[in-house]
């Protein structure tokens, strides 16, 4: 396979079902670069058995459109074969990936990391485009470049939400109208906690604790809540470099967001 490598070149990888989060990091990138190349490629590697690799949503036809019309100058979509000929060699980030999400989806960063690396080096790109959205997923990767060597920079880009704080994804779109009424208290359970910590530094335990019993109260199958450290990822009481973390079954769809504290960024 060629490589796309040479000139200033900003890549975007993604699993394709574009929404405005996906494209305000394309919009990012060709702000930035010269040639903005875009990867749509539902990476069967970090989907677990019995998750949803089958029908997470494909729409390669509008995902085509959208990136031009975005000035995209490359979708790189692949097929499964030209990625995986076999079993592959992968890569395993140590500390970051292991709580939360990999605690409940073993294997996933596996897959993440392995793909982007291999990304990385089909595309060779000087700066690649994430969402803060996939907060852990943004630590793991940053791990990855940092303790391989890695030639790329990695910017980091604010979660888009719908009106009623919803933060986008594509797996929005497995939700009853009855459950995406009720996905934006997910958010506004973050903010709400956000504020108190503003006032009581020091009542993180409580407010979190008190955070997951109304999300349940309302339905919720909360997994995770909590105040964690931006730089391991750890559980902390200050809010200094830190972030709520959260991650909640509604009826059978997960979702994950996140509110970040302090001014550590991309
Ligand atoms: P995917 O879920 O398609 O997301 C692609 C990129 O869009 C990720 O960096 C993600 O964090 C970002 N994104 C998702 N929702 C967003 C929102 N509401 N606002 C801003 N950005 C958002 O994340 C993946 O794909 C995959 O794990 C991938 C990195 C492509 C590896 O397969």
């Amino acid at each position: 396979m060629a490589t796309l490598g040479g000139g200033d070149l900003g890549f975007v990888p993604t699993m394709g079902a574009f929404h405005e989060g996906h494209l305000s990091l394309m919009r990012e990138a060709r702000k930035g670069h010269e040639k903005v190349v875009v990867s749509l490629f539902v990476n069967p590697l970090q989907f677990g058995q019995g998750e949803d690799y089958e029908r997470y949503p494909r729409d390669e036809e509008r995902d085509f459109a959208l990136a031009e019309a975005e000035g995209v100058d490359y979708l790189f979509a692949p097929a499964r074969e030209e990625i995986y000929r076999r079993k592959t060699t992968t890569i395993c980030v140590p500390e970051v990936s292991e709580p939360w999400e990999g605690k409940a989806r073993p294997g996933h960063f596996v897959g993440v990391a392995t793909v982007v690396a291999k990304l990385f080096n089909i595309v060779r790109p000087e700066v690649a485009y994430f969402g803060w959205k996939d907060l852990q997923q943004c630590l793991v990767l940053r791990r990855m470049v940092e303790d391989l060597n890695m030639s790329v920079a990695l910017r980091f880009m604010e979660t888009l939400r719908e009106p009623d704080g919803l933060a986008l994804s594509s797996r929005n779109a497995y939700l009853s109208p009855g459950e995406r009424e009720l996905a934006p208290e997910l958010h506004r359970t973050l903010v709400r906690i956000a504020a108190e910590l503003d006032k009581n530094s020091d009542k993180a335990q409580e407010l979190t604790a008190k955070g997951r019993e109304e999300l349940f109260l309302k339905g919720f199958q909360v997994e995770y809540l909590e105040l964690v450290s931006l730089v391991d990822l750890q559980p902390t009481t200050g809010v200094g470099d830190a972030a709520l973390i959260v991650a909640s079954k509604i009826g059978t769809t997960r979702l994950i967001d996140n509110l970040r504290f302090g001014a550590l960024t991309g």
